[in-house]
Parts: structure tokens; sequence; C-alpha cells
């Protein structure tokens, strides 16, 4: 009786970037641009770090673990995205939507408890030093890692699971490039208010907890010790500048659910297309150690290289 109530939502329709074609038409090449420097820039990093043994440490560890979360991150959405910049009907399926929501916020969620992580092993390594290596020990490091895929698993479990469990009436215009899951949430039947906070809520406290963390350990770092604090900064310059640039504007998304269109489109914009390809250029070009690293590859591989055309 009650589903034939409602009309079952199969499919949905973007509106995507803007409503200008000609525009869309010009994005192209910047967007298929910057798809494959996200794509080259953070598997270049995850290659660099596995194969030399001098960045075998926690930081880089979990630097490449960041990369590779990022990779994955906007390949789920980055693709589809600038395809359909060409299309004039951009369709998405309800499983791709489902799956698009899933992954996004799985590896959406992984990023961040690992820049917690990357936040407290430098706040170790500034504040104990002499402990540092007891306390980032490697089981430590695999332990952390597996601890922020299982939290990324549940939240978007959580998150897909609210999704299904409440029936959609549409209309099914998302005015969105992605499946963004405040968006769909709005299409639902019935309720949508406590729907939509418990599921902003749910994506909510992962910014929380960034900010909450970053703030404290750089407090704690300041009053450690006075000259700490100008080596403090210089080492997680790099981790404020993403956390506050690139994750700031989720709060904004998720918390205060602002309905501004195009501010949401905006703000969106940034953690699925520029945090994942500016990462690895804003930890790995201020890093001496992995300028070093690349060198070494390089060299390795031209090196190489020449070796065989000898031989
Ligand atoms: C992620 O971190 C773990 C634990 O340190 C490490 O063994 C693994 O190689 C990293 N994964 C990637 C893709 O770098």
């Amino acid at each position: 009786m009650e589903e034939g109530n409602q009309s079952v939502v199969s499919e949905f329709m973007f509106q995507g970037l803007c409503t200008s074609k000609e525009l869309q038409i010009f994005l192209f090449l910047p967007f298929s641009t910057i798809c494959l420097m996200t794509f080259v820039d953070n598997l270049f990093v995850v290659v660099v770090i596995i194969t030399d043994h001098h960045l075998h440490s926690p930081m880089y560890f979990l630097l490449a673990n960041l990369s590779f979360v990022d990779f994955c991150l906007s390949s789920v959405t980055t693709p589809k995205l600038t395809t359909d910049l060409l299309q004039d009907s951009k369709t998405i399926s309800f499983g791709s939507c489902m799956m698009q929501i899933l992954s996004v916020h799985f590896f959406g969620a992984v990023e961040i408890v690992t820049l917690v992580m990357m936040g407290y092993d430098r706040y170790v390594a500034i504040c104990k030093p002499l402990h540092y290596s007891s306390i980032m020990g490697r089981q430590k490091c695999i332990g952390l890692v597996w601890v922020s895929w299982i939290i990324g698993f549940l939240h978007s479990i959580i998150q897909v699971v609210i999704i299904l469990c409440s029936p959609l009436c549409g209309p099914k215009v998302l005015d969105s490039f992605f499946c963004d899951i405040p968006l769909v949430a709005k299409l639902a039947c019935v309720d949508t208010d406590t729907f939509a906070i418990v599921i902003n809520v749910n994506s909510g406290i992962f910014f929380i907890l960034l900010m909450i963390s970053y703030t404290y350990i750089l407090l704690t770092v300041f009053l450690h010790s006075k000259h700490g604090a100008s080596k403090a900064l210089s080492t997680c310059t790099s981790h404020i500048i993403v956390v506050v640039l690139f994750y700031g504007p989720c709060i904004f998304i998720y918390l205060w659910a602002i309905n501004i269109t195009w501010v949401d489109k905006f703000l969106s914009m940034f953690y699925i297309i520029i945090t994942p390809v500016l990462n690895p250029a804003t930890y790995t070009l201020r890093n001496k150690e992995i300028k070093n690293a690349i060198k070494r590859l390089v060299h390795g591989l031209s090196g190489r290289s020449l070796a065989s055309q000898l031989a």
C-alpha cells in the first residue's frame, strides 16, 4: 500500500557546476588537468615514500597513506564530474549515487582521521622527542592506520544506511555535481529535519574533531617550550594550512547547513577537487627529505636506464 504512494527514484540528475554550456566546455580542460595531476602527484608521493628506505618512518608512512586516500577520494568523483561537463544530461543511477556517497564519506573520514594522527605524530615528535621511537613504533603506526579505516567504514555505512532506510520521493534533480548526502537527504518523503540533523552531526563531528585536536596540539606545543614554538610552526605549517584552509569550509556545509547552493557548490569543490590535488604539494614541496628522495629516485632511474643502454 505504502509503496504505491511513492515514486521510486531510480536515477538522479545533476545540475552540474553551472548553467552555461560554453563555460562548462571551457572548464573541461582545467578540470581534466586537475584530475590527472591529482592521480599523478598522489601516486608519485606513495611511490617515493615506499621505495626510499630513508623515508621509512611513521611520519612518512602516514603521509603516504594520506596521499593514497586522496587518490581514492578523487577517483570517485573527479572523473565523472569532468566528463559530465561535456554531457547535456548528467545522470547517475541510484546505485552509483549510493556508491558515491559511501566512498566519499569513507575516504573523507579516513583522510580526516589520518590528518589527526599526523598531527599526533608531530606532537609526540616535538613534545616527547626522547620517547618518540618507543611511542610511535611500527605496530602502533599500523594500528593507527587500521583505526582510521575502521572509523571511515563505520561512518560511511551509517550515512548510507540512513539514506537507504528512508523512502525518497523526488524530484530527482540534485543541484550539485556529485551525490552529496545533504542534497539527497532533502528528497526524502518523511521528516527530513531529524534526518538532516543526524547526517550532518555524523559528518560535522569529524571536522570538529580535527579542529579541536589541531588547536590542542598547537597550544601544547607552544606552551611546551619557548624555542619550540618556532620549530613547531615550521614543521606544522603545512598541516595547519591544509586543515584551516581546506577543512574549515566543511564545517559550514555540514554544521550550519547553509542553503545557498552556489556557496555549497563552491565549498564542496574545495574538499572534493582542490584538497586532493594540493595535499601532496603542500606536504612534499616544503619537505627537504622528500625532495632529496625525489632526486635519489630520479638519479636511480636515469642511472638504471643508462646502465641498461650500456649493457
Ligand atoms: C600506510 O601506513 C602503514 C603503516 O605504517 C604502512 O605499512 C603502509 O605502507 C602505508 N600505506 C601506504 C599506501 O603508503
